[in-house]
């Protein structure tokens, strides 16, 4: 079904490049976990999103004051709030895009794998339930530890019978936006002009940033691009330490979660050209998941780009990595096939 974006100057403003202004498909989004740190500002930001025409907000506790605030907002989406376990498949059907930030947070002192005991249980939970009530749709997984809540929910997805791997994304893109930030840093470089790949998983060394292929080169020194890697690698921990106790990244978290998704409706509109890095099913490496840049469309992963050419520090970064990714993988499986 096509209609009429409504023609508010901040519709307008917010339209992107690539887009005709004329007409946009009705596209339903959720996001899990919508009262929380990262989920209320990643609503505003979708309800903020032109391409959306139904905004979803679901939690299990304090969405209808989320849902009251963000609905007041002058933009296209018409936004419903949803709260407990009866309202999710409501908040579910029709949607095209569901977005998964619920679930806890690290404190200082913990890694994001300290965080599987009860995350694992409530992607498990809200995976199923997209099972039975939005299998078509694309699911942006926010929620850690990305790199087991992911092998989770295809796990969960398959025991469904609704598995499409093309379907199933690790949300990564903050890994992509710090390591913007960081480089046009040192570069010396306009940070809207920065793009730096990063590849392999979401968590310590397994975030690997391919500093040898950022854009505008800038032919850094290699203590430079091992401080720049480390940095990138720690960004998450950075955060944790500097809210010391109150959480984790939130803010930044909701804008790399909003370019996201958005880039997954700008597939899905059959945009052209759609490149994001991702956490998906993959065959770039021996790993059966593995984050890199992804070409998106209209029915999700399009095709899964190869890594392109390494330096010598990217290639001994991809063979450390690789065990702890594994691990946490099959972690991941063995959780969703045993309980
Ligand atoms: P938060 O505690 O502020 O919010 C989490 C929300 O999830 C809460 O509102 C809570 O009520 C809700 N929730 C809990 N169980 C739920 C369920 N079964 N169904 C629906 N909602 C449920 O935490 P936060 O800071 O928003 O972080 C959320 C998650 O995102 C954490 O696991 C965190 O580690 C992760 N995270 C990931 C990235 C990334 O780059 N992928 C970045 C930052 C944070
Ligand atoms: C991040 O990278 O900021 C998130 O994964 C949250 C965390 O625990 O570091």
């Amino acid at each position: 079904m096509f209609r009429s974006v409504a023609r508010s100057a901040a519709g307008k403003h917010l339209l992107r490049r690539g887009y005709s202004t004329e007409s946009v498909p009705d596209r339903k989004v959720a996001v899990l976990g919508a009262a929380g740190g990262i989920g209320q500002p990643l609503s505003l930001l979708m309800k903020l999103n032109p391409l959306v025409s139904r905004l979803a907000l679901y939690d299990i506790a304090n969405t209808p004051g989320v849902a009251a605030d963000v609905s007041h907002i002058n933009s296209r989406s018409e936004v419903t709030g949803y709260v407990g376990e009866e309202q999710l498949g409501q908040a579910l059907e029709g949607c095209d895009v569901v977005i998964i930030p619920a679930g806890v947070p690290r404190k200082p002192g913990m890694t994001r794998d300290d965080l599987f005991n009860i995350n694992a249980g409530i992607v498990k939970g809200l995976c199923s339930a997209i099972a039975k009530y939005c299998p078509n749709a694309l699911v942006n997984m926010i929620s850690n530890p990305v790199n087991s809540t992911v092998p989770i929910a295809a796990e969960v997805f398959k025991k469904a019978g609704t598995y499409d791997e093309r379907k199933l994304f690790g949300v990564t893109t903050l890994d992509v936006v710090r390591a913007k930030t960081f480089y046009a840093g040192k570069a010396k470089v306009n940070v809207a002009d920065v793009n730096v790949p990063v590849v392999g998983g979401h968590a310590g060394i397994t975030i690997l940033p391919l500093f040898s292929q950022a854009t505008p080169k800038a032919n850094l020194p290699e203590d430079e691009i091992k401080a720049l890697t480390k940095r990138t690698q720690d960004g998450g921990t950075e955060v944790v330490e500097a809210k010391a106790g109150k959480g984790s990244a939130t803010l930044s978290m909701a804008y790399a979660g909003a370019i996201f998704a958005d880039a997954c409706l700008k597939g899905l509109n059959g945009v052209p050209d759609v490149v994001e890095c991702s956490f998906v099913q993959s065959t770039v490496t021996e790993l059966p998941f593995f984050a890199s840049k992804v070409r998106l469309g209209k029915s999700g992963v399009e095709e899964v780009l190869g890594l392109g050419p390494l330096s010598e520090y990217e290639k001994q970064g991809l063979e450390s990595l690789k065990p702890e990714l594994k691990a946490s993988i099959e972690k991941g499986i063995n959780f969703a096939n045993k309980s």
